[in-house]
């Protein structure tokens, strides 16, 4: 087993935008980020796991005044919602830096003035297309035309055009500086056919970048100069030197730089292949050994996106099937470079018949027959014969091969490496079949060697899975007796014969439900025309209704308004005083019936003017098809008593 030789290992995902509640992508890098961390720890690393969320600019500026939102309050609900989704799926961060956080904005702020004061930022003009859902600036001289947008080449978005005074980053000056980075790193970018684009892309020449804007408001201000805000990815990418404990905790910061592993979706290679590493290299600080971008999750063949609209809500796979089944099937499904195509019929397949068939049946026939032939521990058993060594020699070459493959990233690898021994040790039972040995009383040390290596295995099993499925793995590793925690086993300490003779197991409740497709689907859409409903729904909160002063009012008097279908002229007695109201009802009621009756009035809404007159009140009523339907009281009530 090679190892390499630094002890720390600083893994990083992307800080994602709070423009909107996180899908199934996000769970992808997250997930993929956890694995790592959970496996580098078993190989006695000192693990740092840093993610959070993007929550400045202008893409989460705009989507919060279309929720009738401030920034920060969108933020910080959408905050919530991926917090909830990490512990749902068991993602064992050690820190989760927001960007609106004043530790983070003083680091970012600090840095902006000392490239400022070393020359690498200057104020100049910026004139050209900017894309708002990918907050980029688009990179190939395109001159300003007649027509105010171009279409984004990477999401196919209208881009507008920028005009405006800003501070340039002189990028163009680092295009030598990373071409020689990158010849010096030729894994700086990993899979290998990203790093050629990224180094094709920089010898295409670079040009200087804006990093501050004047016309968005929702962004750090520059330091002296505060009609500008920086650019929300110099902001971002700096998350991963504040989430770190740049500037304020330094002993940390310096454990840990430079990152051992940046992981995003290809989606944002560029700004974290070529800006990053000319920011940190200008402002001196050492460079992160490698970015990984892996492939995207789509859909119908298109990319899962927020802002495409076809996101797959994790939480509908997570309630029926739990954490492990959804972290298992992304991590198995496709190698992390690669695209894969998401659907439920391909992850209902995967999970009935990897986990509930392969591997819980091998749970679940190995312990309980311990359990019914030795009363839950295994006292005596036979020499080894070939097929018994056999599965010890098997363990060996097993152990090294997952350990080869997490460490190169090949998650998918690792697990199927590890199908293949589950598979096995079920051909093992179904060719030496203990039930028939367990009647002959004169085999029982042949019957406790059978269960002994199908045991010993099992257990070596619920350690390689442990990374992708830590809580199935926990429980089997329970189920056999162990008692210290998985996590406290080194790796290179595994042997097969760890598992101790004498050693009480416990009966295993079933630990991947078989799930039905047609049952699944249906529900499926069920919850989620739930979950779109409630979506949409925006709430408020009591206080905000509480600014509504609603009150029972009696109607002295009521008028059509002349030259109108619809409307009345209403006159209302609210307690204090008599309010004069309009209202579209017309040609439900007759002005006369309405006289006399009791109903509920908002007396607090900015008075209009309808047709020449000012309405100071609005009745409620109900929108039946077009048509107002009013509740009236039926018991008598004052006027001017409060509603609520
Ligand atoms: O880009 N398949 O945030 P973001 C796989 N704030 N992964 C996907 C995916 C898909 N269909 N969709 C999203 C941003 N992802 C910036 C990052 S970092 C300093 C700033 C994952 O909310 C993938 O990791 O748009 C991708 O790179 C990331 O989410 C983008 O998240
Ligand atoms: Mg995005």
């Amino acid at each position: 087993m090679v190892e390499s030789f630094k002890k720390t290992f600083f893994i990083t995902t992307p800080i994602y935008y709070v423009n909107d509640i996180p899908h199934i992508g996000h769970a992808y890098t997250t997930i993929i980020a956890d694995a790592i961390s959970r496996f580098k720890k078993l190989s006695g690393k000192d693990v740092f796991f840093l993610t959070g969320t993007d929550e400045h600019g202008q893409k989460v500026e705009k989507s919060a005044a279309e929720k009738g939102l401030k920034p920060i309050e969108l933020a910080d609900k959408v905050v919530f919602r991926f917090k909830n989704l990490w512990k749902t799926l068991n993602i064992s961060y050690d820190y989760f830096i927001r960007t609106t956080q004043p530790l983070h904005e003083k680091g970012v702020q600090k840095i902006f003035q000392k490239l400022k004061e070393k020359g690498d930022i200057y104020k100049g003009i910026y004139k050209g297309y900017y894309c708002v859902s990918c907050e980029n600036f688009l990179s190939k001289d395109v001159p300003i035309e007649e027509e105010s947008f171009k279409t984004c080449p990477d999401c196919g978005k209208k881009a507008g055009v920028v005009s405006e005074e800003c501070y340039f980053f002189k990028l163009a000056a680092y295009q030598k500086p990373l071409l020689e980075f990158y010849e010096q790193h030729p894994a700086f970018v990993r899979p290998q056919g990203r790093m050629n684009e990224v180094i094709n892309f920089v010898r295409q020449g670079l040009k200087d970048l804006s990093i501050t804007r004047t016309t968005v408001k929702w962004g750090i201000p520059v330091v002296d100069d505060s009609d500008h805000t920086i650019y929300v990815w110099f902001d971002a990418l700096h998350n991963y030197l504040t989430g770190l404990g740049y500037d304020w905790d330094m002993k940390l910061f310096d454990k840990f730089w430079p990152a051992t592993l940046h992981l995003i979706g290809k989606d944002i290679l560029r700004f974290h292949a070529v800006f990053w590493p000319a920011f940190l290299i200008a402002a001196g600080f050492s460079l992160p050994q490698t970015v990984y971008g892996h492939g995207w999750w789509l859909k119908d063949k298109s990319k899962i996106s927020k802002s495409k609209g076809n996101v797959l809500d994790p939480h509908i796979i997570l309630n029926t099937f739990g954490a492990d089944s959804l972290r298992y099937f992304l991590l198995r499904e496709i190698p992390i470079g690669l695209d894969g195509n998401f659907s439920h019929e391909a992850f209902i397949h995967r999970v009935n018949s990897d986990l509930a068939n392969d591997l819980g049946n091998l749970v679940q026939r190995t312990l309980t027959m311990i359990q019914s032939y030795f009363g839950g521990a295994i006292e005596e058993i036979d020499e080894e014969n070939e097929g018994d060594k056999k599965i010890r020699l098997e363990f060996e070459s097993v152990k090294e091969n997952v350990y080869k493959y997490y460490e190169g990233y090949s998650l998918n690898k690792a697990l199927e490496e590890t199908w293949v021994y589950i598979n096995s040790i079920n051909r093992y039972l179904a060719d030496n079949e203990p039930w028939k040995i367990a009647r002959d009383k004169t085999k029982q040390k042949r019957l406790g060697r059978i269960l002994y290596q199908a045991a010993a295995a099992l257990k070596a099993i619920s350690y390689f899975i442990f990374p992708v499925m830590p809580e199935s793995a926990e429980k089997i590793w329970k189920y056999l007796g162990e008692e210290k925690p998985i996590q406290e086993e080194l790796f290179t300490d595994l042997q097969f014969d760890n598992f101790k003779l004498g050693q009480k197991i416990q009966k295993p409740k079933p630990l991947f439900p078989r799930v039905n497709l047609e049952d699944f689907l249906k529900e499926e859409e069920d919850k989620s025309a739930q979950a779109t409903k409630e979506d949409k729904m925006e709430y408020i909160s009591f206080d905000e209704f509480k600014r509504m002063d609603l009150r029972a009012g009696e109607i002295l008097k009521a008028e059509k308004v002349e030259g109108t279908q619809k409307l009345i002229k209403i006159e209302v007695d609210i307690g204090t005083e008599k309010r004069t109201m309009v209202a579209g009802i017309a040609e439900e009621y007759a002005p006369s019936d309405l006289v006399g009756k009791k109903l509920v009035v908002i007396i607090n809404l900015k008075p209009a003017v309808i047709r020449g007159i000012e309405s100071q009140a609005m009745l409620l009523a109900a929108d039946v098809d077009g048509k107002a339907i009013i509740p009236f009281f039926i018991e008598d009530v004052p006027a001017g008593a409060k509603v609520r």
